[in-house]
């Protein structure tokens, strides 16, 4: 990938909708950036005079602050709306609220909605850019784009890299968007769950599947284990908490079992005990909070990409350099 890459979308709504290269844009627009969070002064002025509004209907930790602090770090203005304590409780639709937000002359709209297909909609109805922070169960692209930087940066390459993800892919917005992201780049992806948290006709997409989680771990080089979602459905498919970890929990014994390298991804919030095991979430093997701290140059990039998106962006990274 060069620095003469033309990007020209202007919502980042899914990585089912980006070619190869142009994920491989972003992971290279994201290095650059990268170096920018490790200066003593952590911001360059590329988005000064943008507005980005985070929507989030949804709680979030990670992605809501990683979305700002990328934005303070361009130079941006960022306003975070607390939908709870908004028109929305009064019955504002989304497409309504986007639109009131837009007549305020604002850039980009950062949105997490429990409704798959949300950002699509609000995409549809808004001239300006939209970024998808998590939809119901579609996908949450900036995750795995993290995930995806985080693991190229451990181990150089994505091609050919054996990689699983287990758990609750069902319900799984995260899981969508690694399957689409490690596929376009080579990766050869195993999906890993209980039979009743495999989506149905999940092969289709290129994986290879199964519900045993010695197969999954047997010769992988990276796991990326996903949350037990009690607050959809994921109870529902399994007796208990302490069943689904003695069954597929990823514990010390059994990353002694795998590659001495493994690399061990989760997108957080972490169910310790239930997933995962404390002793792996961190111990050495994991790069977790690694994911947390690339979250950030990641979603610089992508608010870059996009807010520019109708312009060459062939020098960026000699102008990072120089800023
Ligand atoms: N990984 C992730 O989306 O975390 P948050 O829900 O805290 O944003």
């Amino acid at each position: 990938m060069s620095n003469k890459f033309i990007w020209t979308k202007k919502d980042l709504l899914g990585l089912e909708y980006l070619s190869a290269e142009e994920i491989n844009h972003i992971l290279y627009t994201a290095a650059s950036f990268k170096e920018v969070t490790t200066r003593q002064i952590k911001k360059v002025p590329v988005l000064r005079g943008k507005t980005v509004v985070n929507l989030f209907y949804e709680p979030s930790t990670r992605t809501r602050t990683s979305f700002e602090l990328a934005a303070k770090r361009l130079s941006a203005d960022v306003i975070n709306i607390a939908v709870e304590s908004s028109s929305v409780r009064k019955g504002e639709t989304l497409i309504d609220t986007g639109r009131n937000i837009e007549a305020l002359k604002i850039d980009i709209i950062v949105v997490r909605h429990s409704a798959s297909g949300a950002p699509n909609i609000l995409a549809r109805s808004v001239r300006s850019s939209v970024v998808n922070a998590g939809d119901g169960w579609h996908e949450h692209p900036t995750q795995a784009l993290l995930d995806i930087f985080t693991l190229k940066e451990k181990l150089g390459r994505i091609e050919g890299l054996k990689v699983s993800i287990i758990g609750d892919i069902a319900h799984s917005r995260v899981a969508r968007s690694n399957i689409w992201g490690f596929i376009k780049l080579g990766a050869k992806v195993t999906v890993c769950a209980p039979e009743k948290l495999i989506p149905v006709g999940i092969e289709q997409t290129g994986v290879h599947v199964t519900n045993d989680i010695n197969e999954a771990l047997e010769d992988a080089d990276a796991i990326n284990v996903l949350r037990m979602q009690f607050e959809r459905d994921s109870k529902l498919a399994f007796p208990s908490a302490l069943e689904y970890f003695k069954q597929y929990g990823i514990t010390s014994d059994r990353i002694k079992k795998c590659k001495k390298n493994i690399v061990v991804m989760h997108p957080g919030p972490i169910n310790r005990g239930v997933e995962m095991s404390s002793e792996v979430a961190d111990g050495a093997n994991s790069v977790i909070l690694e994911q947390v701290t690339n979250g950030i140059a990641v979603r610089m990039a992508v608010l870059y990409l996009v807010a520019l998106a109708k312009k060459p962006t062939s020098s960026l990274p000699a102008k990072v350099e120089n800023m």
